[in-house]
């Protein structure tokens, strides 16, 4: 369940430091991208310079670092991942946790984060079965904070005991069970498109539109933080690569179809993308010149394949669900009713995209979420957001389908 997934792993100060970065290790073998925090005190048991060669990224040490904040501030460090692991995780930092203290990089970015924080306690016995710790403990337990271990064991300090960290591979598939059953979509393949395209008039010029990609890969995303296999066909944009997505870049709508079509079989389809619905005939190989027209230069135009609607109709390759979006500038839930319809698709996702709303290229959304049976209006959500809601309907939609499979 690793591949591609983002872990952010805390190290903080104690004996057991050494042991993470065996984890470290483990954890990039299966795939993941690990990125690095190290509290000050970790820095006597563990060099950043290792940490840095094995996580092979950055490695984040202070908060009041003007260069770290602008790099990856601690808000998006706590958001930019999948997971939150804590190894080793002190009796100090459980303090911490447990109390809310953000006195550093570390323990401002637990307090940040609005993902699962994993924890593998490391200390000594009698600090473990201190009435303050277990008291931490269950207050973190309370706020559902993964414990993986102590295990029982001789110690550095030579007492027996519990406190002993996890081994790393025991944690590396503590992560694993964790995305195993938190990816309610593991099995399941998604084709994802997204951006414009790109219909070339001659080898400089061509036709295009104004979407920005970010809501379809913001989509792929979604799915594959929940364990689709992702599929995403895109125009140029100018996004970055979701992690642990397979990317297919294409130019023009014929080449998109053509991918989304390779791409078949698929459980599910969401074309996010705006596709140009006309291309030139023909695509001069030479730059057209103005002065071989007399008159203003007219391109004769034709009618781009329709993806959507080619999927929705394939038959025995249809996949269970088709998900569309109907980008208007009036009468949207009219008009958005009507495409449902006419493409065959089994959602579709109605934006408004009238000047003025900014829809094309801003980080936020207004849709209108359409089955056959419902019209529901959604908040101004992020687009992210409105990828996450959309990824929950699905998940459900699958859950009742595996139900009724059974
Ligand atoms: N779509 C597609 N292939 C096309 C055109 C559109 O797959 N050639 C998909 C889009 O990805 C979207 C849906 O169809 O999911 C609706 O796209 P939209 O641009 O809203 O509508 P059009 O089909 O282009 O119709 P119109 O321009 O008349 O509104």
């Amino acid at each position: 369940m690793l591949p591609g997934k983002r872990i952010l792993l805390i190290i903080s100060g104690g004996i057991a430091a050494y042991k993470s970065l065996d984890l470290i290790r483990h954890l990039r073998e299966h795939g993941a991208f690990v990125r690095c925090i190290v509290t000050e005190s970790a820095t006597q048991f563990v060099t950043p310079l290792s940490v840095s060669a094995l996580s092979g990224d950055k490695v984040y040490r202070d908060l009041f670092s003007l260069t770290d904040e602008a790099e990856m501030g601690h808000i998006q460090l706590s958001r930019d991942a999948d997971l939150v692991v804590v190894a080793p995780a002190t009796a100090n930092i459980l303090a911490k946790m447990a109390q809310g203290v953000g006195d550093d990089l570390a323990t401002t970015t637990l307090l940040a984060t609005d993902k699962d924080i994993m924890v593998a306690p490391a200390m000594n016995v009698r600090m473990w079965e201190h009435p303050a710790t277990q008291n931490n403990i269950s207050i973190l337990k309370s706020r559902e904070v993964i414990f993986i271990g102590p295990t029982e064991g001789k110690m550095a300090c030579g007492e027996f005991g519990e406190g002993r960290m996890a081994e790393p591979a025991g944690i590396s598939d503590a992560i694993d069970d964790y995305f195993h059953a938190y990816a309610p979509l593991a099995g399941r393949h998604a084709i994802v498109t997204s951006g414009p395209t790109h219909e070339a008039i001659d080898p400089v010029r061509y036709i295009a539109n104004r979407s920005s990609g970010k809501q379809g890969h913001a989509i792929a995303s979604a799915l594959a933080a929940r364990g689709a296999r992702t599929t995403l066909v895109t125009g140029p944009t100018h996004e970055p690569n979701p992690a642990g997505v397979k990317i297919v870049r294409i130019e023009s709508a014929q080449d998109m179809l053509n991918a989304v079509l390779a791409s078949l079989p698929a459980d599910m389809a969401i074309c996010a993308a705006a596709v140009a619905d006309w291309r030139p005939e023909k695509i001069d190989d030479r730059k057209m010149k103005k002065r071989d027209h007399t008159t203003a230069a007219s391109l004769n135009i034709l009618e781009n394949p329709d993806i959507l609607r080619t999927l929705a109709d394939s038959a025995d390759r249809r996949p269970h669900l088709v998900v569309g979006f109907a980008a208007e500038t009036n009468d949207i839930i009219e008009n958005a009713v009507t495409k449902r319809d006419y493409k065959g698709c089994d959602w579709i996702i109605a934006n408004d995209v009238s000047s003025g709303t900014n829809t094309f290229g801003s980080d936020e959304n207004k849709v209108h979420f359409i089955t056959e049976n419902v019209i529901e209006d959604w908040p101004l959500l992020a687009k992210t957001g409105v990828a996450d809601r959309l990824v929950d309907r699905i998940t459900e939609h699958f859950k009742t389908f595996a139900r009724a499979a059974e």
